[in-house]
């Protein structure tokens, strides 16, 4: 009896697990919103495509929940959060704005 409840547990722990471990990537993407500048899509896929393990960025850089960490442009381009990498040596420079932040579409709305 007592075996089987400890086989349920660890069944449910290890299918927890599993999900944890395709929370980001591959195939997820993160959506900031980011203000005026439009929102940030951080996808999971394209960073585990360039060979980037998960403690590559956590949680050294980013803690493992959406929202946890207060990322803003100042401390990118001091070097910190997405400016870890994205400093013009690893990746691509903070000043490439529009690599990051996708302004919507302009609706026209009841024409
Ligand atoms: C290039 C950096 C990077 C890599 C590599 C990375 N992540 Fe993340 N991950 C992030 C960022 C950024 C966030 C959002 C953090 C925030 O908003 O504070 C995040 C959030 C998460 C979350 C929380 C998602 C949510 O919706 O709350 C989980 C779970 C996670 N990552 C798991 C992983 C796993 C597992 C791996 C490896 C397979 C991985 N991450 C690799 C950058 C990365
Ligand atoms: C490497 C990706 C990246 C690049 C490049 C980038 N940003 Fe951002 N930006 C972000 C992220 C991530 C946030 C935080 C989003 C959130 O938490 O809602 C952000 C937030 C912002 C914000 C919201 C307020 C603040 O200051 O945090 C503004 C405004 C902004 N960015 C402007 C810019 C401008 C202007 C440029 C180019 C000079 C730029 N960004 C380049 C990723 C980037
Ligand atoms: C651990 C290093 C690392 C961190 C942290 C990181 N990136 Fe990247 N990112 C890369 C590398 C490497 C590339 C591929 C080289 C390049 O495009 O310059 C890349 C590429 C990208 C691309 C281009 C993807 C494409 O379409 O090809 C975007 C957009 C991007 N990152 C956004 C972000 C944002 C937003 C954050 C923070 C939430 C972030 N990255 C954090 C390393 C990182």
């Amino acid at each position: 009896m007592k075996k089987a409840v400890i086989l349920a547990l660890t069944l449910i722990i290890a299918v927890a697990f599993v999900s944890i471990v395709y929370a980001v990537p591959p195939g997820k993407t993160l959506t900031f919103k980011a203000g005026k500048m439009g929102k940030v899509i951080f996808s999971g896929k394209k960073h585990a495509d360039k060979g980037l393990k998960c403690n590559n960025c956590h949680p050294k850089i980013f803690k493992m929940k959406k929202g946890a960490d207060k990322i803003t442009m100042k401390d990118i381009r001091a070097g910190k959060f997405c400016g870890t990498c994205h400093n013009g040596t690893r990746a691509f420079k903070p000043t490439n704005c529009k690599k990051c932040h996708h302004k919507k579409k302009r609706v026209i709305k009841g024409c």
